[in-house]
């Protein structure tokens, strides 16, 4: 599924330089670009990702006919890395919607997926996803937040290693995404750290609480309702959550 590598020692933001190729009309379905170092690494919510040499940083473009459900990108990236992590013996989990932590809950991954005049009714609906992963030494915190490495977690590979079976490991997602992404739904519900746990949804202006007990891509993130009048479950579209957290003690 993945076509033409577009490799750099040091670029801006590898999702900014998939944008300018399609802008250019130079970039289709499966074009990848790698980066070493990134001196403009954008991460989500208008952030800056902290892009030094010993990380990978990778974007694919996809454009499909049918518009993907929200989250799917993400979720198939998020995978991804997940993947990576557990082929190279880390300990690790998706903390919702698109980071990838480590059992002591420091960040090692993030996952930004990027789209621009998206139209619903105008296919091709094209996304740029980017996938950036703390393969080798890590600050240790960036913005308050404990950050790691997949080599600090104590995997033994190298950045080409990582690269090589990142770009498996994504190939295979997307296309399970597109194939059968109930499976890809469940799948990212069964790694995510706060699957089966009491949850607080931030939905809007509002807080819904109650037990995340699944996720599916038509219905979106099943809540098991309990108690204050509402029982039962009740049904989320990703394109709503604003945040989710756990709220028991882990
Ligand atoms: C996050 O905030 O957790 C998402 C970080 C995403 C970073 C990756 S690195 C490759 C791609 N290019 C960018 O500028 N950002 C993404």
């Amino acid at each position: 599924m993945l076509r033409r590598l577009h490799r750099f020692d040091a670029v801006d933001s590898t999702n900014e330089r998939a944008f300018a190729d399609l802008a250019a009309g130079a970039a289709e379905h499966g074009d990848v670009y790698v980066a070493r170092r990134q001196t403009r690494g954008r991460g989500t919510r208008g952030r800056a990702w902290v892009s030094p040499e010993g990380g990978l940083y990778l974007s694919v473009v996809l454009a499909t006919e049918v518009l993907p459900g929200p989250g799917l990108w993400t979720m198939a990236g998020g995978l991804a890395v997940h993947d990576l992590a557990r082929g190279a013996g880390v300990r690790a989990a998706l903390d919702w919607p698109n980071d990838l932590v480590s059992a002591g809950g420091a960040k090692m991954a993030g996952v930004l997926a990027e789209s621009r005049d998206l139209r619903p009714d105008r296919p091709p609906h094209v996304f740029v996803l980017g996938l950036g992963v703390n393969v080798m030494g890590s600050p240790g915190e960036v913005q308050g937040r404990p950050v790691s490495s997949l080599a600090q977690e104590g995997a033994t590979l190298d950045l080409d290693g990582a690269e090589a079976a990142l770009l498996l490991r994504l190939g295979e997602r997307v296309t399970q995404a597109m194939e059968d992404p109930v499976g890809l739904h469940r799948a990212f519900f069964g790694v995510c750290l706060q699957a089966e746990r009491e949850v607080e949804v931030e939905v809007g202006e509002h807080v819904v609480r109650g037990r995340w007990v699944g996720l599916e891509p038509r219905r979106g993130l099943a809540l098991e309702m309990a108690g204050e009048g509402a029982t039962g479950l009740r049904w989320i579209s990703p394109a709503h959550v604003r945040a989710l957290r756990a709220s028991d003690a882990s």
